[in-house]
């Protein structure tokens, strides 16, 4: 386990999915009755961009720093729960800020000392439940909670070559796990052949009610560069494809552009339904 999330925090990547991780909870946060947030690759919650991790790579920079100095109206909602955390919020910080005091959370990370990092701060939260255990044995440990409504964010480092595959095998197991859950995968955008792949994969997996998003960067033709990125959604709550093309127009708007202010050729996002209803 190579991968630490500390150098990557707050970049465009992060932006993406944090954004539309925060519509998809305030959307199933329309009814009252409680809901199950399942993270299970949730990092160590937050991260101090001003540390030597985040400052090596620079990231942020072109992600939330952007989005930052000038904010689109349509993200305030998760601008406003960043500056609010005061630390860049990874995915459990954000969830947690979010939930109501009949919502829970439960992370998985199984990296040891972010593991640690991670419980240390939710050790006396009764909301948050903080496992060191493998994310694909949880989901079908974990799943069904007793909320009747559930949110599972699937956040995987991609270090391994089988990680779209394991993927796809994870959100059937969600969906046979709790059926009605709302599941969101993320997933890098290097070359184009990987998503293709994935997508295909999709469509014969015999889910249901399947969206794709995608935002570039450039075109997505260098496969040793993080070019855009993306998110698979299962049963997305009523009017997600309008809201993730607002989303992503925005993002495209403010971090789309090179250092000369440019959008490089090949930048742009995209909304696929990949399977009906
Ligand atoms: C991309 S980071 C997660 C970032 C986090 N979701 C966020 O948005 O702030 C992926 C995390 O998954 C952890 N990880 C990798 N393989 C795992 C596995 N099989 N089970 C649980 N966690 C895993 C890594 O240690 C890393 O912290």
């Amino acid at each position: 386990m190579n991968y630490r999330h500390a150098f990557h925090a707050g970049n465009f990547a992060d932006c993406l999915k944090h954004a539309v991780l925060v519509w998809l909870l305030r959307a199933l946060q329309r009814k009252p009755g409680g809901v199950f947030v399942l993270d299970t690759h949730a990092g160590t919650g937050a991260y101090d961009l001003e540390s030597p991790e985040a400052q090596r790579t620079g990231e942020w920079h072109q992600g939330i720093a952007r989005l930052l100095a000038d904010p689109p109206d349509l993200l305030a909602d998760y601008l406003g729960l960043v500056q609010g955390v005061g630390l860049y919020p990874g995915s459990p910080a954000l969830i947690r800020a979010m939930l109501r005091p009949q919502d829970r959370l439960a992370c998985c990370e199984l990296h040891p000392e972010d593991a640690a990092t991670l419980r240390q701060r939710f050790s006396r939260d009764p909301q948050v439940a903080v496992h060191r255990r493998d994310a694909w044995e949880a989901i079908g440990a974990l799943l069904p909670p007793a909320e009747k409504r559930g949110l599972v964010l699937i956040d995987p480092p991609y270090e391994q070559p089988n990680e779209f595959g394991q993927v796809v095998t994870g959100l059937k197991l969600a969906t046979t796990r709790m059926r009605q859950a709302v599941l969101a995968a993320w997933f890098p955008v290097k070359h184009r052949t990987p998503v293709r792949e994935l997508h295909l994969a999709l469509r014969q997996s015999g889910l249901r009610d399947i969206v794709s998003i995608e935002l570039w960067l450039r075109a997505p033709l260098d496969a040793s560069r993080l070019n855009g990125c993306g998110m698979i959604v299962v049963n997305p709550p009523f009017g997600f494809e309008a809201a993730a093309g607002t989303i992503l127009k925005a993002m495209l708007d403010r971090l789309g552009a090179g250092q000369d202010g440019a959008g490089e050729d090949g930048a742009g996002f995209a909304v696929d339904r990949l399977v009906d209803e």
